[in-house]
């Protein structure tokens, strides 16, 4: 961004105590002090209460502040969980309900020259009266102020928003105007491309209507998911700096043949995201935000990702924006549809959501119903009009789950949880909507099949084959526009829902957005880089009998060689199960290729009829065909073997039994290169890895944080995923870890996340464990 409206911003040294009293407007009591983002209550890992976070607490931030003569001064919060009474210097200046959306309140003339005491009633209860709340719900709402907050300096004219839309060869920009004097203003707006002024234009307003629609003719280069490009809009009023903000050229369509970006036909493909951490819940500063939108689209691959369920951090969308990657933005809701009251909050959070997010090149449609509630034509037509009177161009979405429901919005959206396995992955738009319209798919497996990072191998495999399942069929259906999986990753929950220790695993990572196997389904698809990943580590004690018949590789190769102990078993293909998929995955399913051939002495014939038995009682046990049994009585006869000796062949080349050392190694081949490989085997060593996602940070605006990631990993570099390593954490300088300092590998891997503390110089972070060597890593504060 470049220039800028000068800000005050309040996000250090807060007081905090989780109780309140309205005496404490008038002397806050004794209390620690805390910065924001902030939550109302460290959690455990696990097992615990959304009682835990559910109080009344109170905020007060003393501040030094120096008006300036004839300036306006907006107190804006970007978001509190989930009601909240503002209190400047002991009088209410205003409330606000619902925890997603940001609100304002012109503090000009309570604020004083000097010392000034903001203070915040924070009610985090499930108050029946906000959405989400009323009845359950399969998320946790975390309370506290944990968004920013901060003071504006405005003219006593100011712009409050501009929508800035461009539409082929136009740009529109609509003012929303707080003007205290009526006058004639010109307007200056300068168009950047990066630090390249690309157009300016002027005109003049008479300040008496406060909703001004600007247009101009302008050719931009577009915003698309390869190349991303911003613009930034200045705005002068009376040639004072007014308002900036970044836009970008895109046209979105939505037909009953699929979603299209500037005239090109994209399918969808992506997870949902809930904004959750572990033991912070929602309280993460802007890196931690934009660190997930990165691992979707670099990571996972996704173009899509639906900010399930209400609208996300602002960084989270800065950054889409940045990235190339689509927005389904949806207002806050779960199921549940309260009474009138309630419902005015909800159409005053269409409200809030699109004011704020408007000017997000990365948001493709706007969620304007309570996620997966039945039909209320009343409530839904107003919070359809309450989107389309801000917002002509994108379309509304709004995300139901039973079929036949009434479609008020442009696009059906459509929680499909058909797929149990073994039957079809997504339903015919046609079975659902009766008639042909704009259709996209917003959830499916999640709960039909909960998977943690420590399940067994054939659990964490059997995700796989569901979400490929449902891509597959999404691919595979021109009128779908595409699929967005739940989910992103594992999430704390209520009782009501998860695995019994309140987290809900439908991820395809864990909290710490480790991945699971299934992550590799959405990054073979999406990455452009070399991708091979194989969803197995090939050990008989995770299959039943200890046989393993097949594996499937997640890769983006042509083809995969396939070696075992560096002797050639095959060249593996992809299948034509996945045949919809830009990379289906590759099955393989033959073990021993012509190792017999090789290392025993047979006649070729024969080698190949043993094999084939092998392989044969591997699938179905003894009851093979008669065919292969008498085959099989004829070698051991022809070969005078006994039936011990045919076993040892069994457990040679099909249990793998005996060998000094066992290596599977499969190569993703392209253009008859080796692109990517894999090793899975015997491994003599392993060691703790330590990742770090940032060598350096940046405090902002806020206290910033970065991830690490401790994995146990082979010598092959493949987790060993039912390591228990205990690990203790030390930190010396300026971070300060977040979380426990003491954990246990969970899965063959942990992560915690470390924050800023005001202070600058080179963090030491020594991790201990039992069983290896101290690991210790640097991380700059600057
Ligand atoms: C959906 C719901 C999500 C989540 C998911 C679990 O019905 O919309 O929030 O609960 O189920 O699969």
């Amino acid at each position: 961004m470049r220039l800028q409206i000068k800000k005050h911003n309040l996000n250090y040294d807060w007081h905090f105590t989780p109780s309140f009293d309205k005496n404490f407007i008038k002397e806050f009591p004794k209390s620690e002090i805390v910065n924001i983002p902030h939550t109302v209550t460290e959690t455990p890992l696990n097992n615990f209460s959304e009682k835990i976070y559910q109080m009344i607490s109170s905020y007060q931030k003393e501040f030094n502040f120096e008006k300036t003569k004839g300036k306006r001064y907006i107190l804006r919060f970007e978001g509190v969980m989930e009601y909240c009474e503002v209190y400047l210097n002991g009088k209410l200046i205003t409330s606000h309900k619902g925890g997603y959306t940001p609100f304002k309140t012109d503090i000009t003339k309570q604020l004083v020259t000097g010392v000034n005491k903001l203070f915040v009633m924070v009610d985090s209860t499930e108050r029946k009266d906000i959405p989400p709340h009323g009845f359950v719900v399969d998320y946790m709402t975390y309370g506290g102020i944990y968004r920013e907050v901060f003071i504006e300096e405005q003219n006593s004219n100011f712009i409050d928003m501009a929508f800035i839309h461009v539409d082929y060869d136009e740009i529109n920009i609509r003012m929303f105007i707080d003007a205290n004097k009526q006058v004639s203003t010109v307007f200056k707006f300068n168009i950047f491309k990066g630090d390249q002024l690309a157009y300016f234009f002027e005109r003049e307003y008479d300040l008496q209507k406060l909703d001004i629609n600007v247009r101009e003719k302008v050719y931009l280069d577009e915003w698309s998911l390869e190349e991303p490009t911003l613009y930034t809009l200045e705005i002068f009023m009376d040639d004072d700096f007014a308002y900036s903000d970044r836009f970008g050229n895109r046209k979105i369509e939505f037909t009953d043949e699929g979603f299209f970006l500037n005239r090109k036909h994209i399918k969808l493909m992506g997870l949902n995201r809930h904004q959750s951490y572990p033991y912070v819940g929602y309280a993460m500063p802007s890196n931690a935000q934009k660190k997930d939108a990165d691992i979707l689209k670099y990571e996972l691959g996704c173009n899509v990702v639906r900010s399930s369920h209400y609208p996300p951090s602002k960084h989270f969308l800065d950054r889409c924006d940045e990235i190339g990657l689509l927005v389904f933005d949806e207002i806050p809701g779960w199921q549940h549809i309260g009474d009138e009251a309630w419902q005015e909050v909800a159409i005053t959070n269409v409200r809030e959501m699109i004011y704020r997010d408007y000017n997000h090149a990365s948001i493709f449609i706007w969620g304007v119903r309570i996620n997966e509630s039945p039909d209320n034509d009343q409530f839904y037509y107003k919070t359809d009009k309450m989107a389309r009177s801000l917002d002509t161009i994108r379309p509304t979405g709004g995300v139901r789950n039973f079929k036949g429901s009434k479609l008020i919005e442009d696009v059906y959206t459509y929680n499909d949880f058909v797929h149990r396995g073994d039957n079809e992955g997504l339903e015919r738009p046609k079975s659902v909507t009766k008639k042909s319209v704009p259709y996209l798919v917003t959830e499916y497996n999640g709960h039909m099949y909960p998977t943690k990072k420590f399940d067994d191998e054939y659990h964490r495999e059997y995700q796989v084959k569901r979400h490929l399942r449902v891509q597959n069929d999404s691919f595979g259906n021109p009128n779908i526009a595409g699929a967005i999986g739940w989910c992103m990753f594992d999430y704390n929950t209520h009782k009501d829902f998860g695995s019994g220790d309140r987290i809900c695993y439908h991820g395809v990572m864990d909290m710490f957005r480790i991945p699971k196997y299934a992550a590799a389904v959405y990054t073979s698809q999406g990455i452009k880089e070399p991708f091979i990943k194989v969803a197995s580590m090939l050990q008989i004690g995770e299959r039943e009998a200890g046989e393993i018949k097949n594996v499937t590789v997640l890769t983006n190769a042509e083809y995969i060689k396939f070696y075992i102990n560096d002797d050639f078993i095959g060249d593996f293909y992809p299948s034509d199960e996945y045949g919809n998929l830009p990379y289906p995955p590759v099955i393989i399913d033959d073990f021993i290729g012509n190792l017999i051939h090789k290392h025993e002495n047979f006649s070729d014939g024969d080698a190949t009829k043993i094999k084939n038995i092998l392989l044969s009682i591997m699938r179905h046990g003894m009851k093979i065909s008669l065919r292969k049994k008498l085959q099989m009585f004829m070698i051991l006869k022809k070969h005078k073997m006994s039936i011990d000796q045919a076993a040892k062949l069994y457990e040679k080349y099909v249990g793998k039994w005996g060998l000094e050392s066992l290596t599977y190694r499969f190569d993703a081949i392209k253009a008859q290169l080796v692109v990517a490989s894999q090793t899975i085997g015997t491994y003599h060593t392993s060691d703790l890895h330590v990742k770090v996602d940032d060598v350096e940070i940046k405090e902002s605006e806020t206290y910033e944080t970065t991830r690490i990631v401790i994995e146990h990993l082979d010598e092959f570099l493949n987790p060993l995923l039912y390591s228990i390593e205990v690990l203790t954490v030390k930190v010396k300088g300026p971070l300060k870890i977040i979380g426990p300092s003491k954990l246990a590998l969970i899965g063959g891997s942990i992560g915690f996340y470390v924050k800023t503390i005001g202070e600058k110089g080179t963090a030491k972070i020594t991790i201990e464990s039992n069983n290896f060597e101290t690991k210790i890593i640097e991380i700059k504060v600057s």
